[in-house]
């Protein structure tokens, strides 16, 4: 029988692939930052048997129609909004994703954002390197403060929880909203469910940390910034389209919000030309949620166990379910 051969999207440690090699011919795009365009995925997939995908992929229907070899398609991310999920389901084809190793490491990361974001870290840094620092000031570079205001987090999953927990060791007020409370993290806690229209009005940090759905696509629009204090703060760790960018910059500008941290876009990677990103009181950062030299190791080594584990016939760790 041939060889399974697997498709790797992007450079990728062969180390933490190393369980692959033993059992199939395994490719790698060898870019790291340059994705593997897609005339060259498309063609890579019509015969793989296993594809290792970015989020930056787009595996529809358009690729999966013609991709009769595929059993396995492990994405290295929780979020799987890239994936027509239900046409690869329908073709017999397992889909994994990369969730709970990477919660504390995207918690860290939103939590330094929302404080980079409050306290004008970035802004601070950049400028002492620009040599403009001249004296101390009473109201030098001051932001807002965190602790003991207001949080709240849009989307209590895994990640949001963990979020909550850095929030608290805040001395902060967390509210959260979800599709249906969820008592047990109440409980645990100590966290308030609000309804979404109560947690704008109510916070100081609106954190948005949903999965992209069709619900969840442009949830953030101009009426729900002019609902926010105009001392809030939005941070978005999830996906671009859960924002419209238009409503968010014209709130910024008519002061309806007091600032922003985005570490996610539309249209990644955003142009730093693009109005948003020119903005004084916006700190953009490159989608690095879970960018940790350990957890993006680990997701590495799960998306490899995943394709082993369902090429030997086996269940997969993290099987994305319909
Ligand atoms: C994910 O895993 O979905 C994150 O967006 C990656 O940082």
């Amino acid at each position: 029988m041939a060889k399974p051969y697997i498709f790797v999207t992007r450079k990728c440690s062969t180390q933490q692939l190393q369980p692959l090699y033993e059992i199939a011919d395994v490719e790698m795009w060898p870019e790291e930052e340059v994705p593997c365009p897609r005339d060259v995925l498309l063609e890579k997939a019509k015969t793989a048997t296993g594809l290792l995908t970015m989020l930056s992929d787009k595996i529809d229907e358009e690729l999966l129609s013609k991709s009769d070899n595929l059993q396995v398609i492990a994405n290295l991310a929780v979020g799987y909004d890239n994936i027509d999920i239900q046409y690869a389901k329908s073709k017999g084809i397992t889909v994994c994703n990369t969730p709970d190793i990477l919660t504390d490491s995207t918690a860290d990361l939103t939590f330094g954002l929302l404080l980079a974001t409050a306290r004008r870290i970035t802004e601070a840094a950049e400028y002492v390197k620009d040599n403009q620092w001249k004296s101390w000031g009473p109201l030098l570079l001051a932001g807002y403060d965190v602790h003991h205001k207001t949080i709240g987090i849009v989307g209590m999953g895994k990640i949001g929880q963990a979020v909550a927990k850095r929030a608290l060791g805040f001395d902060m007020n967390v509210l959260y909203h979800n599709r249906n409370p969820n008592e047990k993290v109440e409980q645990q806690l100590g966290v308030q469910y609000a309804t979404f229209e109560e947690l704008l009005t109510k916070s100081d940090y609106v954190v948005c940390l949903t999965p992209l759905t069709p619900q969840t696509r442009n949830l953030f629009d101009f009426e729900a910034f002019e609902r926010m204090k105009n001392t809030a703060i939005f941070i978005n760790v999830s996906r671009g389209a859960v924002v419209k960018e238009d409503d968010l910059y014209k709130a910024l500008t008519q002061n309806e919000i007091a600032g922003c941290g985005l570490d996610v876009f539309v249209n990644e990677p955003i142009s730093a030309t693009h109005p948003l990103v020119s903005l004084r009181n916006v700190v953009a950062l490159p989608h690095i949620g879970s960018a940790s030299y350990e957890t993006r190791h680990a997701m590495m080594r799960l998306c490899a166990e995943n394709i082993y584990a369902v090429l030997q016939g086996k269940k997969p760790r993290t099987e994305v379910k319909l």
